[in-house]
């Protein structure tokens, strides 16, 4: 029996519907979640070595009890990691233990456990089901959802792919207690980019209660997760393969964001903190357009900061950031596509943003020093 107590979403695919259940010790509900999905057959349980020991017999156990034979593998999966060698890895693992089409992967970990295993899954045999259990904020309320899958390349990231939807993301928000600050407050980011770019009242909620919302206290910490999970789930429900307009409306800060990843040199600045001061710079942006006045832009830059994230960069030039934004992927047809606010929880496309308007507004993000 599967209750809808914790039910965020029911995700809506061509390769099927699934469901994401966000709570607090939710993981005790996998066996039963998993059989509701349909799913018989062995499980292949496969983790990051951060949620080892005490996560991962959890998930062990549940899985046990509710009558699934299951191996399990826990590796390093972090961005380095992140490689067709650790697939590899993965791939002989699946073959010594003759893993079948009817059994199921479970990947357990941050976004490379779910980008990289859900790649092995989507691969092995040529697709076999997989149970997404995402431990890191930035998971849960972005990459477990929509079914993108990937591996790293010397020549760029996640340049090897497939869509392969889960058949279930299981989110217990019990897991978060042991990642580290950095990593929250970059989870944060994405999740009150979805309450800048779609929701004005999730992102009042972020505003009002960030305090209790940064210790994960009380039941308000786990129902905003959910609502943000919601419009993850309810963008990629209306535009699976980001043919229209409005899965790229979650691109919200990132033109500028993975500019400063690529010219800092990834790592310097986390994702999430490189989007945030994409979000600035793409509000100074929308200021400068006359789409936002500078009230809204005030109020972004405050809720950053109450999240420990940062609203400057430092040790970029403008010149080095608008280059490397010209050769992100997202950028087609040689203009720049940009996600802009038009209000709070508004957000559009805009192609054709003047360059000297993106450069005072980068400038106006690059710190003195
Ligand atoms: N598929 C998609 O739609 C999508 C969307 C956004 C990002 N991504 C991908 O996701 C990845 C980023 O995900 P991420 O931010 O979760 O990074 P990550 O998976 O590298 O995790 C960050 C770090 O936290 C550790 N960690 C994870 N959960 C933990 C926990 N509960 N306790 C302690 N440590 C924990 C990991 O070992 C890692 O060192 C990138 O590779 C990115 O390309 C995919
Ligand atoms: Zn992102």
């Amino acid at each position: 029996m599967t209750t809808d107590e914790n039910l965020a979403a029911v995700v809506k695919t061509s390769q099927g519907d699934y469901r994401v259940v966000v709570g607090r010790g939710v993981i005790d509900e996998i066996g039963p979640e998993m059989k509701a999905a349909g799913l018989t057959g062995r499980a292949f349980l496969i983790a990051d070595v951060a949620m080892f020991p005490q996560s991962v017999h959890e998930a062990h156990e549940a899985l046990e009890k509710s009558g699934f034979v299951t191996n399990v593998m826990t590796l390093e999966l972090n961005e380095q990691a992140k490689t067709l060698d650790t697939a590899q890895e993965i791939y002989s693992w699946l073959s010594e233990h003759r893993a079948e089409r009817v059994d199921t992967i479970v990947a357990m970990g941050g976004g490379v456990a779910g980008d990289l295993v859900g790649f092995v899954a989507a691969t092995w045999l040529r697709g076999v089901p997989v149970v997404q259990v995402p431990t890191s904020l930035a998971a849960m309320v972005d990459a477990s959802i929509g079914g993108k899958t990937a591996v790293n390349l010397p020549a760029g990231k996640n340049l090897i792919g497939a869509f392969h939807q889960p058949r279930l993301v299981l989110q217990d928000v019990a897991h978060l207690a042991t990642l580290p600050e950095r990593e929250m407050a970059g989870g944060f980011a994405e999740a009150i980019k979805h309450g800048l770019i779609l929701d004005p009242q999730l992102l009042d909620t972020f505003e009002r209660n960030a305090a209790e919302l940064q210790r994960l206290e009380g039941d308000l910490a786990v129902q905003t997760i959910r609502r943000s999970v919601q419009i993850k789930a309810e963008v990629v429900s209306a535009d699976e393969f980001e043919r229209g307009e409005t899965r790229m409306l979650l691109n919200y800060g990132h033109t500028i964001g993975h500019a400063i990843e690529n010219v800092s040199g990834y790592g310097k600045y986390f994702h999430g903190e490189a989007v945030a001061i994409g979000m600035m710079a793409a509000a100074g942006i929308a200021r400068r357009l006359g789409m936002i006045d500078q009230e809204l832009v005030d109020r972004q830059r405050n809720v950053l900061k109450l999240y420990d994230l940062p609203v400057t960069v430092s040790g970029v030039t403008a010149d080095e950031l608008i280059a490397a934004t010209k050769t992100d992927k997202k950028s087609r047809g040689g203009s720049v596509r940009w996600i802009l606010l038009e209000g709070p929880g508004k957000a559009v496309v805009r192609s054709d943003v003047p360059e000297d308007v993106v450069r005072e507004a980068v400038e106006e993000v690059i710190a003195d020093s």
